[in-house]
């Protein structure tokens, strides 16, 4: 059990949403909290609010797709104190439409921002963590996409699922260290996602169906679950040491069915002749662990 007062979280995408929700969680228990952000005054506003709540907070601008953005927040993060939390949770939608008339530059984007921000929260972050003899915490956020894929947006499912191999791998990394491992793979949640992705797209705007669908998702997320329960589960899973957080149950059915669907095509070998991969050996070799688990 990990006691998260006292400690100080990093938190990229911070100043709404799930990242805020779970600054707020945290701030309430006693944690110290940075908010990172690429909206610099609602990062501000939003640290505002937690100071004037008691809590010892810094809002600071971050691009999560720019490497000397990380080097100048990690700066500012370490002046401010040792981060032993780390939530890369930072995320914009994907746009929609065909795949093979996706724009360029908003697909580059997407993975910048979902998937690619990881390596470079970790590279500032992750070492000192390992380091500390304070127990730590990494939480990346992922989605329920990356489980149950709905015919939504290529790149953002896609860079969802990045996410979750990114998770999945660094928990075999971390198992024999203090910083313990989460992923958070929430379904729909009230935030600003569509707004924000609108806001921040790197092109020109959508038009016809493609904007007709984001208006559509922006009113379907309307109605899902609260940011703040989110928050408080993100925070009892760091407490609890759990790798997964999984916030809507009402999806496992069709997870059940995904799964169901990918195990029924495991029965045949490509080569019947072949005495099958040395799994044992391969288990042996990496100390024991698969997906981070003692087998
Ligand atoms: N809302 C949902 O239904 C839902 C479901 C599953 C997963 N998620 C994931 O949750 C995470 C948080 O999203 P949210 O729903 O809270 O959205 P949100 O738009 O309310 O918050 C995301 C924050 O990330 C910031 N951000 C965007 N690009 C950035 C960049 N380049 N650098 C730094 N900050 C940047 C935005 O300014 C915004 O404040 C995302 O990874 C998203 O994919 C959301």
């Amino acid at each position: 059990m990990m006691d998260v007062s006292g400690k100080l979280a990093f938190i990229t995408g911070g100043a709404s949403g799930l990242g805020f929700a779970t600054a707020s969680a945290l701030a309430a228990k006693g944690a110290g909290v940075i908010l990172a952000d690429i909206d610099a005054d609602r990062a501000a506003k939003a640290a505002e609010t937690l100071r004037d709540q008691g809590a010892k907070v810094l809002g600071i601008q971050l691009d999560v797709t720019n490497e000397q953005s990380w080097v100048s927040a990690g700066e500012q993060a370490r002046a401010f104190g040792a981060v032993q939390i780390l939530c890369s949770n930072a995320g914009v939608g994907g746009g929609s439409g065909p795949f093979e008339e996706y724009d360029t530059e908003v697909w580059r984007w997407n993975y910048a921002v979902n998937a690619h921000a990881h390596l470079y929260a970790c590279r500032t972050f992750l070492a000192d963590m390992k380091a500390s003899k304070e127990p730590g915490h990494l939480v990346i956020t992922s989605s329920m996409v990356a489980i149950v894929p709905p015919p939504i947006s290529v790149a953002y499912i896609s860079s969802k699922y990045a996410t979750l191999g990114i998770a999945m791998a660094l928990r075999n990394e971390l198992a024999d260290t203090g910083v313990g491992i989460s992923v958070l793979m929430p379904g729909m949640s009230a935030t600003r996602i569509v707004e924000t992705t609108r806001d921040l797209r790197p092109a020109q705007g959508e038009t016809g169906a493609a904007a007709e669908t984001s208006q559509a998702m922006q009113g379907v997320l309307a109605g899902g679950m609260s940011p703040a329960r989110i928050g408080e589960r993100v925070v009892r899973a760091i407490e609890n040491g759990d790798y997964w957080i999984f916030t809507h149950p009402e999806w496992k059915a069709l997870a059940e069915r995904v799964t169901a669907d990918m195990l029924a095509s495991f029965e045949e070998s490509a080569d019947p002749a072949y005495q099958g991969d040395d799994i044992d050996g391969l288990i042996a070799a990496n100390g024991g662990r698969m997906f981070g688990i003692k087998i």
